[in-house]
């Protein structure tokens, strides 16, 4: 296979004007009230892969978002890559602190993107990095080097927990099946460092209520006598972890996976700095459960983390008041031999077993999803390794991430395969944040190194 460079040369202009228009519809998956954008973008994936040479593309209606499935068949005898992407988004607030608004893409150079970054909501996470796939694909057709087969599955609702996306893959096992999963929706440690993702936490989200007094009250004449829900939710939380930073939840712990001492030296090979972490985050230190490095507590460790708590008045000025009820949105993420749903349960019996007289707690699950680890001796990474190798001239380095994405471990049931996780982001692109965006150079860079995987994996699986 040639080198995609000189391609992605010449239309490299054209890559980035389309990937703008992309990130110009604001495809909130979690907020209904932008409905007709995520549609919209559904609408703007399909005709894309159209156009980058799917034979066939149709937009698949599940009880949730549509599925865009694309694919391009040249000969069942040959290999078949499966895609997967989401084309919806994190919601973008707090607003006032983007720079530049969410949903107006501008292209600003950074201290690490000399070569300019891309600014919206989801120009990294995912729509900038399903798009190298696209465009890889585009190249691939165009100059007659697809090395074998390739299917598209591009999601709505990754950000809301993938529901119809496993309904769908259950009823279409057949339809979907493939001899990889490959997907862009991570990151890797730097860009003259790159890495693959050989590992993703699982996740318990849940949503926690805490009714004290059936009004609320005046913090005054009932204030010390009565319980007050946020004090008694804030105790609460506080006692989920011990001095050490490790969860107190009865039964947490038990089918953690235990890495061996060979194992963790290993990962102590992966270059981090602490001072230019913490730098980058403006912390004095870092924190967290003793015993771990930082790179082992945000990969291999799992966590318990309140994403959001809120209650009583938070308006302007003050306002005396005992508020009837407190919330709060707490995620665990999970390792390898965690099950999601017992871990859910053990957190509900234990949430509800501390509360004091005086309140009522309830506890409502919302989505999880099991962690994932794949080996590194496959054709899948080998292919990627080299593929790498290729366009960094540098062997990649396999790393654990922190982050999830469910329905990796699902497709591995499912549809009985390997994903390799080929992520050009970088932890400063700031996903999820404000200002959130993804150089320009990882995603040319991405483009040029998707096709040799292909070739590689075609190679390799003869
Ligand atoms: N792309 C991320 C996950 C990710 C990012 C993994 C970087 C590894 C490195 C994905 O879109 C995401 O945000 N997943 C959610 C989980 C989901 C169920 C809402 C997450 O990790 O919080
Ligand atoms: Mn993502
Ligand atoms: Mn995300």
């Amino acid at each position: 296979m040639d080198s995609a460079k000189a391609y992605v040369d010449q239309n490299k202009d054209r890559f980035i004007d389309e990937l703008i228009e992309l990130l110009k519809i604001p495809s909130i998956s979690a907020d209904s009230a932008y409905k007709d954008d995520v549609i919209k973008t559904s609408e703007a994936i399909k005709e894309s892969l159209e156009k980058a040479g799917c034979d066939q593309v149709e937009i698949c209606e599940t009880p949730g978002y549509p599925i865009v499935y694309g694919e391009k068949i040249i000969d069942p005898d040959l290999p078949t890559v499966l895609v997967y992407g989401h084309y919806d988004v994190q919601p973008p607030d707090p607003l006032d602190l983007w720079d530049s608004p969410p949903f107006e893409p501008v292209i600003k150079s950074t201290e690490l993107h000399p070569d300019g970054a891309i600014f919206a909501r989801g120009s990294c996470d995912d729509k900038g990095q399903m798009y190298m796939h696209v465009k890889a694909l585009e190249y691939m057709t165009s100059t007659g080097q697809l090395p074998c087969n390739v299917k598209f599955m591009i999601e709505g609702e990754e950000e809301v927990g993938s529901e119809s996306l496993g309904w769908f893959v259950e009823r279409n096992q057949e339809k979907l099946a493939n001899d990889v999963i490959l997907i862009s929706d991570t990151g890797m440690i730097a860009k003259e460092i790159p890495s693959i993702t050989t590992g993703l936490r699982g996740l318990s989200y849940v949503e926690v209520e805490v009714t004290g007094p059936n009004r609320d009250l005046h913090s005054g004449l009932y204030g010390g006598a009565v319980a007050n829900p946020i004090n008694v939710l804030t105790k609460m939380i506080a006692s989920l972890h011990d001095d050490n930073k490790h969860i107190t939840i009865p039964g947490f712990y038990d089918d953690v996976e235990e890495l061996t001492t060979e194992e963790r030296a290993k990962m102590a090979e992966a270059p981090f700095s602490k001072e230019a972490y913490t730098k980058a985050l403006d912390i004095e230190d870092v924190y967290g459960e003793e015993g771990y490095t930082t790179n082992e507590r945000n990969s291999i460790r799992p966590t318990l983390d309140v994403n959001g708590i809120w209650g009583g008045y938070t308006g302007e000025g003050a306002k005396t008041v005992i508020a009837s009820k407190a919330y709060a949105k707490i995620s665990m993420r999970l390792v390898p031999d965690q099950n999601w749903e017992k871990i859910t349960e053990l957190f509900k019996n234990h949430f509800e077993s501390i509360a004091p007289k005086g309140v009522t707690v309830k506890v409502t699950p919302h989505h999880g999803g099991q962690a994932y680890v794949t080996p590194i001796d496959s054709i899948g990474y080998q292919a990627a390794s080299k593929a790498y190798e290729a366009t960094f001239g540098k062997v990649p380095i396999p790393q654990r991430s922190g982050g999830s994405i469910p329905i990796v471990a699902l497709f591995e049931k499912e549809l009985k395969s390997k994903t390799i996780l080929m992520g050009f982001g970088l932890d400063s692109d700031a996903i999820h944040s404000p200002n959130e965006h993804f150089g320009i150079w990882n995603y040319l860079k991405g483009i040029e190194t998707i096709p040799m995987f292909y070739h590689y994996f075609t190679e390799m699986s003869k």
